[in-house]
């Protein structure tokens, strides 16, 4: 860890509390490989992964980083990077195989050792309990779109809270539920692969539902939880000052954004967004006080922003986004912005109130390859990296309760519908070997987190 990085632009580190977790991110099935492994049964990315068509270059994620076998590996990483947390999911089709009904405990038990691996590394777990691979059995029954599919969730959150809830405090309820929502029923980019208003909204409620329904259930099992909810966002713009795209940025931003805070911040649904959708909420009596249920912090992913136009005869919300010229660009081709992430932080703090925040996830991919002196160097990832730190310190200067940062990711992982072409990691994977580098930004990152201590010691 003694490569040099280079001069660097200065970063406001003292801004950050001494308290400050830094921390790396992944999730179950973009890591862990060994799908079908003691009892772990199919979730709904293993079936979508083998449609044709559906990810890049036929991947899937059978094998992905071996973390099922290699966590050891992987905890020494995170040890040498230096960070105090990591953030994982747990794989609800490991743990109860079927969606519903029996606990599998060689699945409880993978998440056993893993938590205490990490806590005798020195680094405290925080756990998400839907990071999107539902149990394939739910989804034949409807999945998302049905009710009982929220009280299943409740159910196997009951069942790692009281395995895991002695020892984890900081808990997720889901990651990203717009992600299940929106990119999995209406665009079908994700799994379950639909494309369908009726269900997708439908799916959304049943997701916040659930998120309400976890968040007791982790009340009851694991009386100390610290409870978030973790959803990503972006900053919209109009295209112009055409009062049509004025509209259409605010339809973008109800459906990107207002569709998923405002119901958990006790404002209900959006009415704008109700009527332009057009589908009746599955709503009975006590569900809005669930899902607006009182949470411990949030946590925000945060990865670009976007600028948008009137698109009346496109897809709902009919906002069609505007590619902007000569701005900077990730390998996943969406537009570098860190002051997307600050004024989003702004604005869950001044217009929510929230009161704890992490930055859940933040990161970018590009197209690394190892050196022949073995080393990945990736200066446009480190440079994203500072620049959002650099964003964070300026949110927290400006009074954001930001308690923590979670890179995204640990490792080069299964990027859902891209496969493993885009690379995230901190940590480059070789999936040929399963040999792991780290990279200049994770290098960088080191640096940072020790600079932090070093200056907000004592
Ligand atoms: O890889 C994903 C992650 O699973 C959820 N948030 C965004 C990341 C990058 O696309």
């Amino acid at each position: 860890m003694s490569e040099s990085t280079g001069s660097r632009p200065a970063l406001d580190l003292e801004a950050f509390p001494p308290s400050f977790a830094w921390g790396t991110a992944t999730s179950a099935y973009q890591i862990e490989g060994a799908v079908a492994e003691d009892g772990r049964a199919p979730s709904i990315w293993d079936t979508f992964s083998r449609v044709p068509g559906a990810i890049d270059n036929g991947d899937h994620g059978d094998t992905a980083c071996d973390h099922y076998h290699r966590w050891r590996e992987d905890i020494a990483l995170m040890k040498e990077l230096g960070t105090d947390t990591y953030r994982l999911s747990g794989a609800w089709p490991r743990v109860v195989p079927g969606g519903d009904g029996p606990v599998n405990k060689a699945g409880l038990d993978f998440y056993d050792r893993l938590v205490d691996g990490l806590l005798d590394a020195g680094i405290t777990p925080s756990v998400t309990l839907y990071h999107w691979d539902l149990p394939q059995a739910l989804q034949d029954r409807g999945g998302w779109t049905v009710r009982e599919t929220a009280e299943h969730l409740a159910a196997y959150t009951t069942a790692v809270a009281e395995r895991l809830g002695d020892r984890v405090t900081r808990w997720a309820t889901l990651n990203e539920p717009l992600c299940s929502g929106w990119i999995g029923h209406l665009e079908g980019r994700m799994a379950p692969g639909l494309t369908d208003l009726t269900a997708a909204v439908r799916a959304s409620y049943h997701l916040l539902l659930a998120h309400g329904l976890a968040t007791r259930a982790l009340r009851a099992a694991a009386p100390g939880a610290r409870i978030g909810l973790v959803t990503n966002h972006s900053t919209v713009a109009p295209a112009s000052d055409r009062p049509e795209d004025l509209a259409a940025a605010a339809r973008m931003d109800g459906h990107t954004n207002r569709w998923w805070l405002d119901p958990v911040y006790g404002r209900g649904f959006p009415t704008d967004m109700r009527e332009l959708y057009g589908v009746e909420l599955p709503e009975k009596p006590g569900d809005a006080e669930l899902i607006a249920a009182p949470l411990d912090w949030h946590g925000l992913n945060y990865y670009f922003p976007v600028t948008v136009a009137d698109d009346p005869e496109g897809p709902v919300p009919h906002a069609r986004e505007v590619r902007l010229p000569d701005v900077p660009r990730s390998g996943m081709d969406w537009q570098i912005d860190a002051g997307g992430l600050e004024a989003l932080l702004l604005r869950l703090t001044e217009d929510y109130g929230v009161r704890e925040l992490y930055v859940t996830e933040n990161g970018s991919a590009f197209p690394d390859t190892v050196g022949p002196d073995g080393a990945v160097h990736d200066p446009e990832r480190t440079g994203y990296l500072e620049q959002h730190l650099a964003a964070c310190a300026r949110a927290v200067r400006k009074g954001v309760p930001l308690a923590g940062y979670y890179a995204w990711s640990l490792l080069d992982n299964f990027e859902w519908a891209y496969g493993y072409d885009k690379r995230f990691g901190l940590v480059h994977v070789d999936y040929a070997t399963q040999k792991r580098t780290v990279k200049t930004s994770g290098r960088r990152y080191a640096d940072v987190i020790r600079a932090h201590r070093e200056a907000t010691a004592g």
